[in-house]
């Protein structure tokens, strides 16, 4: 969602935000906006727009500060303008506020603050904070006091930074359900939304937990909670690279991000793989190893792209390590009263691990006593901290908005996590191997599906006009043509369905004639001849038929119109190969159509609200 930025310290902060801002960018991005301090003179600069209108804005003005914030906004409240870009001020410009995440009762405290004789010029729900807290202010409270009090009387969720033209020498950061942390400098200090924000700087930081609060100065920091309680904080070190979140002579993040998936898979399995033993090894379940596999259900909760990757798992789980496997949208799973005891477990997947819906699918399983384990790639997320134990992907930085190699990883790690309850249960040491050495071959086999860029971009321009497209899938590949058509919807506009290919017949069939094309996602499995079948009612329609198929499959090629050949491997593994050219397919449509392919409309990276 919204990204934020701050900085204290003898630096010029204008350029240190600005470069904060655009890689912060992926998580929103309809205005952005600084608000700096200096010498007695405060002011705000924001635009509708992108990072790159505002740099231009400033780009004359000659800005010098010490200490300032930056925030991209992702609209939840009122229409993307300037007015309601942030940070937001009170009415003598003296406090200026940054906000990701929403106010629930900011109705309530307008009416209270109204009274009061405070003014909006917002339509946000976050304006009400920077009000709040001046009205602390003024009763001559500090301003850490000031945002303590103001935020014992919020509902919803918040990361805030907060400056004071009066007290010029801190930055004041808090979080309930919006990610925050602290960077730490020589005779400098950062605070941002994302360590992306702050990584050129700074690789010591300290995550903000849920109800805390800091205090920042240049030279120092001080961590309590809201309710005025001292905490002593670690401090982290980042293992990421400045150049593993830049393009690397790619057009676009997401074109990177496909392109790196044969490192990205491998690196998923990086010495998690017992190649004799025939299973895998992963530190971060040693501990709960036990009690996993002797879960007598296991239920997967996430949202999006995550969700596609956990019904994949079902299909792992139930197939290969015989556990009742159920996978829950996170958003409905949270409010459904849902059964859940002790001898389950419950995985939440999520790329980011700072998705709302899924960190309180976390929450209410944790409470109900379930084993609670995580599967994110953002390392020190808060789904990651926050669950009982876990399983990093270790994909990289994930930056365009359409996840890509992140769901290949997510589907690593749940073959991994599969192969390890199924050897610990009734898998046979050479059914094992099998599986290990098929993993095993995946880089290699992506490297050549990669190979087939160019054919998949001649096969886009034939397609980008179409307004509908059907994406079919049986088995393990009804979860790929839900990823594949969402893959296509939120890059290219172009809406998209993905249905189990049986039941096409059933309602989707009366869509196709000559203008709707079908991608049938079709290996040579054991639904192989089922899907031959779906292809030829399609094809008795006049739908334009597209396939994915195994490399030496000769029969397809005459019933289908176009036909993407990618190397074979096992069923439980196919849809890691089979999504890939769904991918490219997305990518180059929309490339084709002239759209923001890693800043998509009305899109944000991570979804930190309901
Ligand atoms: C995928 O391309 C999406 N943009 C989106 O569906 C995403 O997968 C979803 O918001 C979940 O995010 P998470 O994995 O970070 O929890």
């Amino acid at each position: 969602m919204c990204g934020i930025v701050g900085y204290i310290g003898n630096k010029n902060c204008v350029p240190i935000l600005i470069n904060g801002l655009k890689r912060l960018e992926y998580r929103g991005y309809d205005s952005a906006g600084i608000g700096i301090i200096e010498n007695g003179n405060s002011s705000i600069i924001k635009n509708k727009g992108k990072v790159s209108a505002l740099e231009e804005r400033i780009h004359n003005m000659n800005l010098h500060a010490g200490l300032g914030i930056g925030h991209t906004r992702w609209a939840t409240h009122g229409i993307p303008n300037e007015i309601n870009a942030h940070p937001h001020s009170n009415s003598n410009n003296t406090l200026f506020l940054i906000h990701n995440g929403i106010i629930e009762n900011y109705q309530t405290i307008k009416t209270g603050l109204k009274k009061l004789g405070y003014h909006f010029t917002s339509e946000t729900d976050s304006e009400v904070l920077v009000h709040l807290i001046d009205s602390f202010l003024v009763k001559g409270y500090s301003l850490c006091k000031a945002v303590q009090l103001a935020l014992n009387e919020v509902e919803g969720t918040y990361g805030i930074a907060v400056i004071y033209r009066e007290e010029p020498d801190k930055i004041v950061v808090a979080r309930k359900g919006s990610p925050l942390v602290v960077g730490l400098g020589e005779n400098e200090n950062f605070i941002a939304s994302d360590v992306s924000a702050i990584l050129a700087h700074t690789k010591q930081v300290v995550y903000l937990d849920d109800g805390e609060l800091a205090v920042v100065s240049k030279d120092n920091f001080t961590v309590k909670t809201i309710s005025d309680k001292e905490i002593e904080k670690e401090v982290h070190e980042i293992s990421m690279s400045l150049e593993e979140i830049d393009k690397g002579g790619f057009p676009h993040f997401m074109l990177k991000e496909i392109m790196e998936q044969p490192e990205s898979v491998r690196n998923s399995m990086r010495g998690r793989l017992l190649i004799d033993e025939g299973t895998s090894k992963l530190g971060g379940l040693t501990e709960v190893v036990d009690r996993l596999v002797n879960s007598k259900r296991i239920l997967i909760s996430a949202c999006g792209t995550s969700w596609h990757a956990g019904l994949v798992g079902e299909y792992m789980l139930e197939h290969i390590a015989r556990i009742p496997t159920e996978v829950e949208y996170a958003s409905e799973f949270r409010y459904r009263n849902p059964i859940i005891d002790k001898d389950d477990t419950v995985f939440l997947i999520s790329q980011s691990g700072e998705t709302a819906d899924t960190l309180a699918a976390l929450r209410e399983a944790k409470n109900r006593g379930a084993l609670v384990l995580g599967i994110c790639n953002v390392v020190g997320s808060t789904i990651a901290r926050e669950s009982t134990a876990g399983v990093y992907i270790h994909a990289g930085p994930e930056i365009g908005v359409a996840s890509t190699k992140a769901f290949t990883s997510q589907l690593v790690v749940l073959s991994l996590i599969t192969l390890l309850i199924a050897r610990k249960k009734s898998l046979s040491a050479p059914e094992g191997r099998e599986i290990v050495k098929e993993l095993q071959a995946l880089p290699d086999k992506i490297s050549e599906i990669l190979k087939l860029n160019d054919k998949i971009e001649e096969l886009a321009n034939e397609f980008k006009d179409a307004n509908n497209f059907l994406y079919l899938g049986r088995g393990y590949n009804f979860p790929v043509a839900l990823e594949g058509a969402l893959k296509l919807k939120e890059i290219s506009y172009i809406h998209a369905e993905g249905y189990p290919a049986a039941e096409m017949k059933h309602g989707p069939i009366a869509l196709i004639d000559e203008n709707m094309p079908v991608v049938f996602i079709a290996p040579k499995d054991s639904t192989y001849d089922k899907i031959i079948s779906n292809i030829e009612e399609v094809r008795a329609r006049g739908g334009k038929i597209i396939a994915i198929a195994d490399d030496g499959d000769g029969e397809i090629d005459r019933i289908v119109d176009h036909v993407i050949k990618i190397p074979r491997t096992i069923e439980m593994l196919s849809p890691i190969l089979n999504s890939i050219p769904l991918q490219l397919l997305a990518y180059h449509i929309a490339v084709k159509k002239g759209l923001n392919v890693d800043q998509p409309r009305n899109l944000a990276k991570s979804v930190t609200v309901e």
